[in-house]
Formats: structure tokens, C-alpha cells, sequence
């Protein structure tokens, strides 16, 4: 195997982490996430499950180690299981460390088991609120019944499970201690993320919504003693222990504390465009590259990633300090997965 030289962007970071989002498309339309009418990309412009599975590769002999599958849902694109037993020659072959997905849940019934069989050990699913009627309300078009099967069929599976939940005034501030207890009892993990400003969602209320992980875990220690811990799972999480309990929990806190002086991950949308950063407007079209039929040893792929990275900006602007939303991006999270 050829040795090549690590991906490092300007600011010395290394990039081992790439996520990629296989469907712009989804089940569900969470509110802060999508708009009720999204209009979703033509067949055409989407990469085959190939050209991914290339992307990806070059992207792993480029010293990627962890890959993470996202969408949109990234279950509800066809054929997705051909995918994941492909690329899971990469876990067999030990260079790929990690291969992963975070997914709403709502077909994990279907398949748990094949994507336990492909190598992968644990789930991200999103989820909200533990209240039926919550939920359809948070995701207007998902039905809370279906997803917990699915977090059950996963377990079942033997996949470990980590719960994502958005933070959100007003919605599901009153459920802390619920889903924090539910997550311990089914020995998930549980991460809480802070609302960002991506996409035009309609009606902006994400300001209103918006609620800071410093105060979400004051809350957490009004019950708890609540003790930090140094571990990472190689995302940007933060994790404390409630003592009481011995259980973990993580903190995203890209408005409340920004962690982008450790990133490692860029993102790979299923049009074949890599953005360097979440939270900026500035990405590389790589399709036109991964298609160059000329490109028989794939250096000039090769080249376009390492341009790409070359222009990896130090972090987002996101700020809402000023009681008012400023560094937002215009396309919405489900364009690259969050
Ligand atoms: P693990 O730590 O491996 O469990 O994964 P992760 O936290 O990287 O993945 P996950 O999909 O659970 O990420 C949760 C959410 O964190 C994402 O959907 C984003 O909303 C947010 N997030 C992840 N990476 C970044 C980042 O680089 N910048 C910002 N601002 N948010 C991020
Ligand atoms: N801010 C924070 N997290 C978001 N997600 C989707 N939209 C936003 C947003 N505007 C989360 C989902 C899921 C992950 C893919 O990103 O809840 O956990
Ligand atoms: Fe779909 Fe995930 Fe966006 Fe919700 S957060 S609409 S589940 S992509």
C-alpha cells in the first residue's frame, strides 16, 4: 500500500473524519432542519452508490479513519445496504477505524441487522421528545412509535445506541430529566445539541427556541452532581458524568463554546460537493474530478481534495450573542447531515 501523505489543513488540523450525506431527502421534516416544502435535487445530479463508494476510498487511502453515513435519512436512499457492505471492506481490512450513520431511526426495523452485519457498531439516532404528540409536532411528518421499534431493533442487533437531541426552549426543556433517565435506563448514550441557524426554515423562531448547554446542564446539576470527563469519540462532543448514576452525557455547543480549533471532518454531500466547514458558505465540487474517466490512477481527485482542504476556514461565524442570529448559512443541515 502506498504511503501518502495526511490531509492537513492550515491550521495544522488532521483530517480523519469525513461524513458523507448519501440523499438530500428525508421521511420526516424536522422544523428547525427543513421546511415544509423542500425542494429535493434531481435524480441526475446524485452520485451512484459507486461514485460514493470511490469518494470514499480515495478519501480513507488519504488517511480518513472514521466515516460517517448522514443524509437527509440516509435508509431512505435505494440499494443504501449495497453501500454499507461494500465499503465495509475498509473495516476488514483495518485501515477504516470506524464506519457509522446517524439517521432518524424510522428504518432501523428494516435494517439494524444488515448494518450490524456490515461492521458497524453504533447509531447516532435524532430524537427530540419523548411525547407522541411532541414529536409528530417536531418532525410534522414522523410518528415517535416507529422510531423507538427501530431503536429497539438496534439493540436487539447488538448496536450501540447514542440518542441526539436538540435543545430547544419552550419544547422539550421540560423533558430533561425524562430523556436523560430513559437514555440511562436502555444504557444508551445521550448527546444535547444547540440549535444552529441553517437554511431558511420559514418562520424563524430558532432565536426563541435556542437553549444554551450552559444552562441545560445547570439545570442537569440542580438534581446531579454533574462531573466533567476528558474522553472523545472523535466528535465534537463534550462529555460529563452525572455521578449518581455513572451515565454520560455529551454537549455540542457550537453557539455557547465553539469547538472548532479541534476539527478534524469535512463533508461530502451526495452531489459529489465537499464543505470544508458546517457552519461557512465555501465548498469544492469534486464531481466533475471523481467523473474525469481520464483520471485512471485518480491523482487528479486526489488533487482536488488536497486543494479542497487547503482552503478549510478556522471555524463558523454562528452567533447569536447579540440577541440577534448573525453568521447564519443559506442552505439547510440536511444538505450535508449536520
Ligand atoms: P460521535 O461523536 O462519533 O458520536 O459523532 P458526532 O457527534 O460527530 O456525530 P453526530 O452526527 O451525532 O453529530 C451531531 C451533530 O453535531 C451534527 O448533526 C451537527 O449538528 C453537530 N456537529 C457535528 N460536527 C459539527 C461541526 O463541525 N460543527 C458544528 N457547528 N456542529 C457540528
Ligand atoms: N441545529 C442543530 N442541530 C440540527 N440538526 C438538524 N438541524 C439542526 C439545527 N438547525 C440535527 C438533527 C440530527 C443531526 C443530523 O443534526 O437533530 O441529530
Ligand atoms: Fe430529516 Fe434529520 Fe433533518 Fe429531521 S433532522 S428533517 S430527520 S434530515
Amino acid at each position: 500500500m502506498d504511503a501518502r501523505a495526511d490531509l492537513i489543513d492550515p491550521f495544522h488540523r488532521k483530517i480523519t473524519y469525513l461524513r458523507v450525506s448519501v440523499t438530500d431527502r428525508c421521511d420526516f421534516r424536522c422544523v428547525y432542519c427543513m421546511s415544509e416544502d423542500m425542494t429535493f435535487l434531481p435524480k441526475k445530479e446524485i452520485l451512484t452508490l459507486e461514485e460514493l463508494d470511490k469518494a470514499c476510498t480515495a478519501f480513507i487511502n488519504l488517511g480518513v479513519r472514521k466515516l460517517r453515513i448522514t443524509g437527509g435519512e440516509p435508509l431512505v436512499r435505494r440499494s443504501i445496504m449495497s453501500f454499507f457492505e461494500s465499503i465495509s471492506r475498509h473495516l476488514d481490512s483495518g485501515r477504516l477505524e470506524e464506519l457509522t450513520l446517524t439517521t432518524n431511526g424510522s428504518q432501523l426495523s428494516r435494517y439494524a441487522k444488515q448494518l450490524a452485519e456490515c461492521g458497524v457498531r453504533r447509531v447516532n439516532v435524532s430524537l427530540d421528545t419523548l411525547v407522541p404528540e411532541k414529536f409528530a409536532k417536531i418532525t410534522r411528518w414522523g410518528r415517535l412509535n416507529q422510531v423507538l421499534a427501530g431503536i429497539d431493533a438496534a439493540q436487539d442487533a447488538g448496536l450501540r445506541v447514542k440518542i441526539n437531541t436538540v435543545a430547544l426552549k419552550g419544547f422539550n426543556d421540560i423533558e430533561l430529566f425524562d430523556i436523560v433517565g430513559w437514555c440511562h435506563a436502555r444504557d444508551m448514550d445521550l448527546t444535547f445539541i444547540e440549535v444552529m441557524p441553517m437554511g431558511d426554515i420559514g418562520n424563524e423562531e430558532r432565536l426563541d427556541r435556542y437553549w444554551s448547554l450552559d444552562e441545560l446542564r445547570s439545570r442537569l446539576a440542580e438534581r446531579y452532581t454533574v462531573s466533567e470527563v476528558s474522553e472523545s469519540s472523535g466528535g465534537p462532543a463534550r462529555y460529563a458524568r452525572i455521578e449518581e448514576t455513572g451515565q454520560k452525557v455529551g454537549f455540542i455547543t457550537p453557539l455557547s463554546h465553539n469547538f472548532c480549533e479541534s476539527c478534524n471532518r469535512v463533508r461530502l454531500t451526495c452531489t459529489g460537493e465537499l464543505f470544508m466547514c458546517l457552519g461557512q458558505e465555501d465548498k469544492a465540487d469534486l464531481r466533475a474530478a471523481l467523473r474525469n474517466e481520464a483520471d485512471s490512477d485518480g491523482a487528479l481527485f486526489e488533487e482536488a481534495i488536497r486543494d479542497a482542504i487547503s482552503r478549510k476556514p478556522k471555524g463558523h461565524d454562528f452567533d447569536y450573542s447579540r440577541q440577534t442570529v448573525s453568521g447564519r448559512v443559506s442552505r439547510h443541515m440536511s444538505h450535508t447531515g449536520g
